[in-house]
């Protein structure tokens, strides 16, 4: 089967596109580095690919109805005689298993976010057009691996594909000085209305030397910035001489139960925490300028790993902590784990070790059976903690979740509306207030790129020329900052490095600057 936009000298291209968290931006940016090595070319145009893979979500519905109706389209097409290999890859066909294959005959292929190492194989063969059974079309964990408390480095493919993406020469990131690395990969705790747990299996933790070689290799492609990633990311902890391959070298393993935090850590084992991770990294690749990590688990975040924070220059002070809501009762149906009192207890902690922190949170809104009363709640709880920002969600049942099954869907769809409107409102306000207390300081700003506004006016795409160019980056907490810089040679000079910044003015999520002198300031 030969497709008419295949290029002449046989090279396949691959229109990618990815929905969802960044767990999935960094599954596809290592796919698209495993496919690169074996001779494809990735292109912008969905309407002229020779393969089109959406790499989906399944947190909410929104999300999945994106990609179904993308899919759809294509199926319309494909009708119309093109010639097209369409591949889903992500949450939605872990969630919705083979059903997709049969519901959507234009699918050529599914593969699950651990399955991630078989892509290439079901890749060629759906390209090859050969008739395949079903089984032979999708590559889905289903519940394998709750099933072992370890996993042997052969069958732990997945962690090959974290570290292959490092020894690639033509590693291609979203941008050249940043990078996620993964610490850990699927969850243990079943907050009742989420998915993760069973689209991303088990929490599996990877070992500490496997992680710092990723970080090393890396930096020697020149990143500088790197974003750890896990779903609950201070839940790290590496049991160090008990998940061994054959030839004594250490592989992923299971993470703890939660039970593990409450007592104290076994004195006859040698373990990696989450803290000793940070340190560890810090210490031993330092020529990675910034460290961060996505996303934190309110309880058990130890003083160490706050100290750690404070400790070392080139860690970030910022927190990505959900509260998910204010209302200990929603709490408790929602299987949190934690109180108001502990979060914000948290939060204090966090504040007292580390002043000028910064936190950013997530908040669900309209879970089954909330009041005006636990939503006031939850308000007053955005109000004491002073997000930077805040994102917030309304409540969208999943299947196969605890809480699709146990509670009914019952906060109508226009409540849930003017509570997420109404706590975007009081969040932007306090973000407001918030960025306008930089105006008048001076900020360390890691420039990320030429502002996407500026490309178009300033000729970078359209080829006229303003007068100056404005510059995006990021403060240590995590704060956007623009600033202009007077020619596109400068502009283009100072991407990947640090200035610093005399904040002028301010907006909810924006701070607004000039210049000072260049400096590598960390
Ligand atoms: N409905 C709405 N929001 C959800 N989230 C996770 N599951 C759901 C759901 N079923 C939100 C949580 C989480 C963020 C990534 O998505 O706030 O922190
Ligand atoms: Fe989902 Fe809860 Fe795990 Fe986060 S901690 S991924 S919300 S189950």
């Amino acid at each position: 089967m030969q497709s008419n936009s295949t290029h002449h000298d046989g090279t396949r291209s691959i229109y990618l596109e990815t929905f969802g968290c960044q767990m999935n931006e960094l599954d596809s940016e290592l796919v698209q580095d495993q496919l690169v090595a074996l001779g494809f070319e990735f292109m912008d145009n969905r309407d002229e690919a020779d393969v089109v893979l959406f790499n989906t979500c399944s947190v909410r519905e929104q999300a999945e109805n994106k990609v179904l109706s993308r899919v759809g389209q294509l199926g319309i097409e494909k009708k119309k005689g093109r010639d097209v290999v369409v591949g889903m890859l992500g949450c939605l066909p872990e969630r919705e298993g083979a059903r997709i294959l049969s519901k959507y005959p234009q699918v050529d292929f599914i593969c699950g976010p651990s399955e991630l190492d078989k892509l290439p194989t079901l890749l060629n063969n759906a390209i090859a057009g050969i008739a395949l059974s079903r089984s032979d079309r999708a590559a889905l964990q289903g519940n394998r691996s709750r099933r072992s408390a370890t996993l042997s480095a052969a069958k732990d493919n997945l962690e090959l594909l974290d570290l292959a993406r490092a020894f690639n020469p033509d590693h291609r990131r979203t941008t050249s000085y940043s990078a996620y690395v993964r610490i850990t990969r699927g969850c243990n705790k079943f907050c009742t209305y989420c998915v993760v747990p069973n689209t991303r299996g088990a929490e599996v933790h990877r070992p500490p030397d496997s992680i710092i070689e990723e970080c090393r290799q890396l930096v020697a492609t020149g990143v500088i910035e790197v974003t750890l990633l896990g779903q609950t990311v201070n839940h790290y902890r590496y049991t160090h001489g008990v998940a061994l391959n054959a030839d004594g070298k250490e592989v992923p393993q299971i993470g703890p139960g939660l039970t593990a935090f409450k007592k104290p850590i076994d004195v006859s084992q040698q373990v990696t925490t989450f803290a000793n991770l940070l340190q560890r990294i810090h210490d031993e690749v330092p020529d990675i300028q910034r460290l961060r990590f996505l996303t934190s688990y309110p309880r058990d975040f130890s003083d160490e790993a706050l100290v750690v924070m404070r400790d070392c220059p080139r860690i970030c002070n910022y927190l990505h902590v959900p509260a998910q809501s204010g209302s200990n009762r929603i709490l408790k149906l929602m299987n949190r784990g934690y109180t108001v009192e502990e979060y914000l207890e948290f939060i204090d902690r966090a504040r007292t070790i580390i002043p000028d922190v910064e936190i950013a949170g997530d908040i669900i809104v309209g879970f089954p059976t909330e009041t005006e009363d636990d939503f006031m709640e939850t308000e007053s709880l955005l109000r004491k903690v002073r997000f930077k920002n805040n994102f917030v969600f309304s409540y969208s049942p999943r299947p196969s979740t605890v809480a699709i099954e146990r509670f009914e869907d019952d906060v109508p769809r226009t409540t849930k509306l003017r509570r997420l409107n109404h706590l975007l409102k009081v969040g932007g306000a306090i973000s407001g207030e918030l960025h306008r207390e930089y105006e008048g300081e001076v900020v360390d700003v890691f420039v990320e790129r030429i502002s996407p506004k500026s490309r178009r006016t300033n000729g970078v795409e359209l080829r006229w020329n303003n007068s100056t160019v404005q510059m995006t980056g990021r403060t240590s907490g995590d704060l956007i900052c623009v600033f202009d810089v007077d020619s596109l040679e400068m502009a283009n000079s100072l991407v990947g490095g640090f200035v610093s910044v005399l904040v002028t003015e301010s907006a909810p999520l924006l701070l607004k600057g000039v210049i000072q002198d260049p400096v590598l300031a960390i």
